[in-house]
This record gives C-alpha cells, sequence and structure tokens, in this order.
C-alpha cells in the first residue's frame, strides 16, 4: 500500500469539513492501493514524512501567511527531512490554501520552503477564496482523489 498524508490546519468547522472532503476523495471506492490519513501539523513530525509516498498540505491564510500550525511544522521537521536525502527528495505534494481575503502571500511562503525541501509539486495549488462554499468541500474531494490515484496508478 503506498501512504497520503494530509497535514490539514483546521481551525474552524468549514475549514473541518474541507479537511474532510480531501481525506474522502483519497479513500474513493475505486482505489484500492493508498492508504490515506488526516493529521495535525501538531501530530507530524519528520519520521512520519520520511515514511510518505506523498503528503496533501492544507492550511489558512493567517494575517498573509500560513497558519502557525504549519509553520511550526516546517521549523520542525526541514532539517531532519533534508539530512534523509533519499526518503525524502521528490517528495511529491499538493498544497490547499483556505483564504478569506488573498491566500497568495501563503501559496509565495509555502512555495519558498517546499523548494529549500525539495519536494515536488504534482497538482496545482488548490486556493479556497473568499466565503466558504458547498463547492470547496468537491474541490477539495476531487484533488484527494487525484492524488490518490495518481499515486496508486505512479503517475508521480
Ligand atoms: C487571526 C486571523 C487572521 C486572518 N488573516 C487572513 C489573511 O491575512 N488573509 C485571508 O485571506 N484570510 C485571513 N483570515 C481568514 C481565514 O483564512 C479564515 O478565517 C479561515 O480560512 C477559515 O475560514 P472559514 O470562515 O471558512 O471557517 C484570518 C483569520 C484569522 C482568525
Amino acid at each position: 500500500m503506498k501512504k497520503l498524508l494530509i497535514i490539514a490546519h483546521t481551525p474552524s468547522v468549514n475549514t473541518e469539513a474541507l479537511a474532510s472532503g480531501l481525506l474522502e476523495g483519497t479513500r474513493h471506492p475505486d482505489i484500492a492501493g493508498v492508504e490515506s490519513e488526516l493529521r495535525s501539523p501538531f501530530d507530524c513530525d519528520a519520521e512520519k514524512i520520511l515514511q510518505q509516498d506523498a503528503l496533501i498540505l492544507f492550511t489558512t491564510e493567517n494575517f498573509g501567511y500560513m497558519s502557525g500550525a504549519l509553520k511550526d511544522f516546517f521549523e520542525r521537521i526541514y532539517y531532519p527531512c533534508l539530512e534523509a536525502e533519499n526518503s525524502n527528495e521528490g517528495k511529491p505534494f499538493a498544497l490547499v490554501i483556505r483564504a478569506g481575503l488573498d491566500g497568495t502571500g501563503t501559496d509565495i511562503a509555502v512555495h519558498k520552503i517546499i523548494n529549500g525541501l525539495k519536494w515536488r509539486e504534482v497538482q496545482p495549488t488548490l486556493l479556497c477564496h473568499g466565503e466558504h462554499q458547498a463547492e470547496f468541500i468537491e474541490q477539495c474531494r476531487g484533488l484527494g482523489m487525484a492524488m490518490a490515484a495518481g499515486l496508486e496508478n505512479e503517475i508521480f
């Protein structure tokens, strides 16, 4: 089984629904070869990341930047991941941002860190922007499914 981890900061009912959408998508009944899990950034360490075949990062935008939870995660895993070259380099990932107003600052900041980490982006950033909409949940399901299907079919 391939391992897919969703690292999600979910400070509201709406963001919990988006993270659940991601998880549901990764567990689509047609996808058999992928084992997915949803965790808070606070419950992830470098060892956990290095065991994964792919990652989905989900954060709100707060004060024009990624959530403190995701930043704390990156600060803890950055050097241990880089030191474990073989299990780290080229790790496939996708980013989902939930922003009430903008989202740009978060997109840029996460990509700067990811460039340093040498991970590989396999889906464009999904930006759920503005007032909460049911459509965001569908978009998250779609991204989760695309990630799991890509992993199962060894597209990345
Ligand atoms: C302290 C704080 C700072 C925020 N700063 C931003 C911001 O800079 N840009 C933005 O687009 N949204 C900002 N937001 C809005 C959050 O992104 C939004 O509350 C979050 O995505 C949850 O959305 P929801 O209403 O769908 O639950 C902020 C929210 C909080 C609580």
